[in-house]
């Protein structure tokens, strides 16, 4: 199989080593990405730094029609590159063709915000010292972006660093995740497309031992990163002084209430902690039932569980397909094995694929219930009330998103201000994501909010003129 050429500075390129990209549900060889030299990617970035300028001062036509190009070439190919993320990371069509569907509308969505994007006029003539001074506020990038993104939404996760950066001007280098590397190839080739500066867009698929020396390096001063804690700590402590952005990991809770409909709760609960075989940041890994919900809401979860569709992913009904790989698969099961918990209905492994699984009576300190499993694993627990549902949610070291069950507006507005969460989903599951919404965690879920604008703003600073002897 001869290997995917990287885009270097907007042109395709060969290196001198090849990633061989394996298939999740059989391990069979789907594809391979060639791999930059160190001088290749040195290449990349000082062509990156050098049309920092060029790139800032772009037109605002250019970059939006770019943004829009690559929507409509995402459109146009889009069967085509969900059976390409199905390949790579294994997620069954449904989710794949859902994944392709959002990276289209976050390219269109930073079209229409690159469209909107302006500086503010402010007076200043507040106090008599000032009078004829007026600040015009610009919106300056910080510079070349290095984008670090994962393998469990390797187009849309990609689409969420790359197409913000386009519609502010900024130079973007591209580090795939390396099991999921072909999906972001294809979006150098589309962006390649484009009438972009060369050198604006470069997507290097380095091993991880090889993303240290791009983080370190000063010439790129923003470094967007989603994964895992350990490593997204560790980026933010190597560069203490970059503007870094964390999107980590969670586990996600969702509370069930007295007054919620509990056939659409069990539905989507069971769904959306299994969708991408529980591989999502925000997949539901808690459920807190209030009072006797518990007893009526658990019989409905688990059937809800039990009915779901697993197995071949490139089935157009399968809804749970396998993990990324074996081990992935490995660990979630000695998770579950040694949690201490009761199995409700799944808790079983067959090579990289974990069936759909509940559990309760698990112990708070249980790493399937403080840590992010990220595996197809649900725990569901009593609770007294909606106090100390929230107190539970909050026990967590993570904060993503959290849903909450209800009919009350009362309690939606005491879940906002109560929960420890960076989004708070009332009446649906904590996995709900629209794309222009701002998105990002606290406590242990990282730092920062993507979400087109908000990742627009992330990516810039205030830059202030002062226009002075002005007749207003
Ligand atoms: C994530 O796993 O952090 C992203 C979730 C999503 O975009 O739906």
């Amino acid at each position: 199989m001869s290997a995917t050429p990287f885009w270097l500075a907007g042109r395709a390129a060969v290196g001198d080593d090849e990633i061989v990209v394996k298939h999740p549900w059989d391990g069979r060889e789907v594809g391979r990405a060639s791999v930059p030299t160190e001088a290749q990617v040195e290449e990349a970035v000082a062509a990156a730094y050098a049309v920092r300028k060029e790139a800032a001062a772009l037109p605002i036509h250019v970059r939006a029609d770019a943004l829009a190009h690559v929507a409509r070439r995402l459109e146009e190919r889009k069967e085509e590159i969900a059976r390409l993320i199905t390949g790579e990371n294994g997620k069954p069509l449904l989710w794949a063709r859902g994944e392709v569907g959002r990276a289209i509308s976050v390219f269109r969505f930073a079209a229409e915000e690159a469209r909107r994007w302006n500086g503010t006029a402010m007076r200043l003539d507040t106090d008599p010292a000032a009078n004829g001074r007026l600040a015009y506020v610009a919106k300056v990038p910080h510079g070349v972006v290095l984008a670090i993104t994962p393998f469990n939404f390797p187009l849309n996760l990609t689409a969420h660093k790359v197409a913000p950066a386009i519609a502010v001007g900024a130079p973007v280098i591209v580090k795939p995740a390396p099991k999921t590397p072909l999906s972001a190839l294809i979006l150098g080739e589309i962006l390649a497309e484009t009438n972009l500066p060369a050198g604006m867009v470069s997507v290097l698929p380095v091993p991880n031992e090889r993303a240290a020396a791009l983080t370190a390096d000063d010439r790129l001063p923003v470094v967007s990163f989603t994964g895992s804690g350990p490593v997204g700590y560790a980026i933010q402590d190597s560069v203490p002084r970059k503007h870094v952005v964390l999107e980590l990991g969670g586990n996600a809770a969702a509370v069930v209430c007295g007054d919620a409909d509990l056939d659409w709760a069990a539905k989507r609960a069971a769904l959306f902690s299994n969708y991408q075989a529980g591989q999502s940041c925000i997949a539901v890994q808690r459920v807190y039932a209030v009072g006797d919900v518990y007893e009526r809401f658990v019989p409905k979860l688990v059937a809800e569980v039990e009915s779901l569709i697993t197995g071949d992913p490139w089935d157009d009904t399968t809804q749970v397909g396998p993990l990324i790989d074996e081990d992935a698969a490995k660990r979630v099961e000695s998770w579950v094995d040694k949690s201490g918990g009761t199995v409700l209905t799944g808790g079983k492994r067959d090579g990289a694929s974990y069936a759909p699984t509940v559990l309760t009576d698990v112990p708070e300190n249980a790493e399937v219930s403080c840590e992010e499993i990220f595996g197809p694993v649900l725990l569901v627990e009593r609770v007294a009330d909606v106090e100390e549902a929230f107190a539970k949610v909050n026990s967590s070291q993570y904060g993503l998103q959290a849903g909450v069950f209800t009919r009350s507006l009362d309690v939606a507005f005491k879940a906002q201000r109560e929960l420890e969460v960076g989004g708070v989903i009332i009446g649906d599951v904590p996995s709900y994501r629209a794309d222009q919404m701002p998105y990002g965690g606290v406590k242990r879920s990282g730092v920062g909010r993507e979400g087109v604008a908000s990742t627009m703003a992330d990516y810039t600073y205030d830059k202030v003129m002062v226009l002075t002897g002005l007749d207003l």
